[in-house]
């Protein structure tokens, strides 16, 4: 029996639960259930099976990355907010895991603040896809097909 690797843990931090209060001009003015909807959409159409969590509290969020560790995913993509910049203990946790991951920004952080071009996921992650909106997640997702071989 082959048992296929295609379940994908998305992670979102700290304000996204208010993702639609947040500045249109920068995040889009989508909920993030609008997101999600979006992201469970594209990651069927690659045969994968997304896992959505959603945390404002930083232990939550490491809790969350050791039990992806522990079976509950194949693959991860982490969009940690303002703790992507400073969190070095999610970037650790999301290193135990030793799942393939993706980091995505819904902004471009590169031309934003200069504190928000450093990453914790820095050398932990495939890919670092960023100001590309809802769709960076669809390219994410993508290159986790590829990596699980999820044949999507
Ligand atoms: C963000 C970028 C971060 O700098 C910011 O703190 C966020 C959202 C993004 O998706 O563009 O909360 O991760």
């Amino acid at each position: 029996m082959t048992t296929v690797s295609n379940r994908v843990a998305v992670l979102h931090g700290v304000n996204f639960d208010v993702l639609d209060r947040r500045d249109p001009g920068i995040y889009g003015g989508l909920s993030l259930a609008q997101l999600e909807a979006k992201i469970s959409d594209w990651a069927h159409e690659l045969k994968l099976e997304p896992i959505f969590f959603q945390t404002n509290a930083e232990g939550e969020f490491c809790e969350y990355l050791h039990r992806s560790a522990d079976g509950l995913a194949d693959g991860v993509i982490v969009n940690a907010g303002a703790w992507t910049h400073y969190s070095r203990a999610i970037g650790d946790a999301l290193e135990l895991t030793k799942l393939p991951a993706v980091e995505v920004h819904l902004s471009d952080v590169e031309a934003r603040e200069d504190w928000r071009k450093l990453s914790v996921f820095d050398g932990l992650v495939l890919a670092k896809i960023s100001g590309k909106g809802p769709d960076g997640y669809r390219e994410a997702l993508e290159r986790l097909a590829g990596e699980l071989g999820t044949g999507g």
